[in-house]
């Protein structure tokens, strides 16, 4: 099978998780690519990423910390996957475009809805995919969340509930989350929940929302689950506190174009915690939008709730993709320790199939723009005093409180 050479740009904790997700793909009779490079800013970094490679593959790829010499050294180099944080996605991602290379980027898109609209305009000027690593969407729970909506097992959807709240003051795994010009953790947690959102129900047409900061010292935790030596180490050298600048708290009404509403509260610091999830339809109730190692349950008034084994017995139309048949053969990832990894092994595999025989991209800019956009609403929507359309605010017309983030980045 032909194979597309691709290099990890970002070698921090998620571009660690990629690597796993390389070896998952590499395994798997579908594999159509092969990791030839890797590249950081930092050194170390890097240098530990290739030994986290010799491990996992057998060889240590090249190793650069610039972006055009790797390009220049690998010159049939197709696709880069970029997992640096999302403040600098939008230079790194413009350069590998122009460069002429297909880009996977993690979620969010970009830090702003401009630097998004820059760099899908760099993927049209320069003819390359790019293509949006939104995981959530690809796990079995979703898939199957979603197949019931499309089935009218639920009715006509009329509402939702989205509500993650999640108290203290820890720091959120980096400090960087905590800081508005590198992207907070409303961005950084709701663009998985706004994607979730549009996956679900469609797209969404107007927001109204409050956006608050309530914790502005963030403290380093005692110790993390987290085994990669990558995490760990960094555990390690973190300062004992970090000032925060980003909203952790936040609320809001989505208004669907489909007439839906959905309730929105996603805080990630506070007190008090609640975690309540539900789509509801006219015909029964999905609890759940679907989550990496996810389940969900139907609930229909006076009836026993119907499990997700249940569910997939009743609903033996439902499949996956041929990569995600093989990985979860049972069509469900609970309690399957390599989700993570075999999800970012779909997402790789989708832009290599798109590169080679020209599949579509699930979540190409235009989508992962929305995505980004629905989360700033709720920052603009808090800022102007006003319910704010989604028309607006990826257009950039409403963008008072991004203005402040574009400017600390010298993004135009
Ligand atoms: N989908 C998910 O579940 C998930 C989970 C965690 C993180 N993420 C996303 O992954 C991305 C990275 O997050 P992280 O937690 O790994 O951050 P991180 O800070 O651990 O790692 C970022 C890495 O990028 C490197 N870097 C920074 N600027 C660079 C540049 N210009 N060129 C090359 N390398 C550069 C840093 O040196 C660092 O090694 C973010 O976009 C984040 O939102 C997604």
């Amino acid at each position: 099978m032909a194979k597309v050479k691709m290099a990890l740009i970002g070698c921090g904790g998620m571009g660690t998780r990629h690597l796993y997700g390389v070896r998952e793909l590499v395994q798997s009779p579908f594999n159509n690519i092969e990791l030839v490079a890797l590249c950081d800013i930092r050194r170390e970094n890097v240098e530990l990423a290739a030994t986290e490679v010799e491990e996992l593959l057998g060889s240590k790829p090249a190793t650069f910390t610039d972006v055009g010499a790797m390009a220049k050294a690998i010159p049939d180099l197709e696709m880069v996957d970029v997992v640096t944080d999302p403040s600098v996605h939008h230079t790194v991602v413009c350069q590998a475009l122009d460069l002429g290379l297909h880009v996977l980027v993690e979620k969010p898109l970009a830090i702003t809805v401009k630097a998004c609209h820059l760099m899908m305009e760099a993927a049209k000027r320069n003819d390359r995919l790019l293509s949006v690593a939104e995981n959530y969407r690809r796990d079995p729970s979703a898939r199957l969340i979603r197949h019931l909506i499309d089935k009218g097992v639920i009715g006509t959807p009329y509402m939702g509930m989205l509500h993650s709240v999640r108290p203290g003051r820890d720091i959120f795994i980096t400090p960087w989350r905590h800081l508005i010009d590198k992207g907070g953790p409303l961005i950084d947690m709701g663009v998985h929940f706004t994607d979730l959102i549009r996956y679900q129900l469609g797209d969404i047409k107007e927001v109204y929302g409050d956006a608050r900061l309530i914790e502005p010292v963030r403290q380093k935790q005692e110790s993390i689950g987290d085994h990669y030596t990558f995490y760990q180490q960094r555990h390690k050298a973190m300062d004992q506190e970090v000032p925060a600048t980003a909203e952790d708290s936040s609320l809001a009404v989505f208004k669907m174009e489909s007439g839906a509403t959905v309730s929105w509260i996603v805080n990630i610091g506070g007190h008090g915690s609640a975690g309540a999830q539900l789509i509801l339809g006219d015909k029964g109730c999905i609890e759940g939008w679907g989550n990496r190692g996810g389940s969900t349950q139907l609930k229909v008034a006076g009836q026993e709730d119907v499990q997700y084994e249940q569910l997939l017995a009743e609903y033996k139309d439902f499949s996956l993709e041929p990569l995600a048949e093989y990985f979860f053969p049972q069509r469900s990832s609970l309690g399957d320790k390599a989700v993570d990894w075999k999800i970012i092994a779909l997402e790789q595999y989708e832009l290599a199939e798109a590169i080679l025989n020209g599949r579509q991209l699930e979540v190409d800019g235009a989508e992962g723009l929305k995505d980004v956009a629905a989360v700033y609403a709720i920052c603009e929507s808090a800022r102007a005093g006003r319910t704010v359309t989604m028309a607006e605010v990826e257009n950039a017309e409403v963008y008072d409180y991004q203005a402040q983030i574009d400017e600390a980045l010298g993004i135009s």
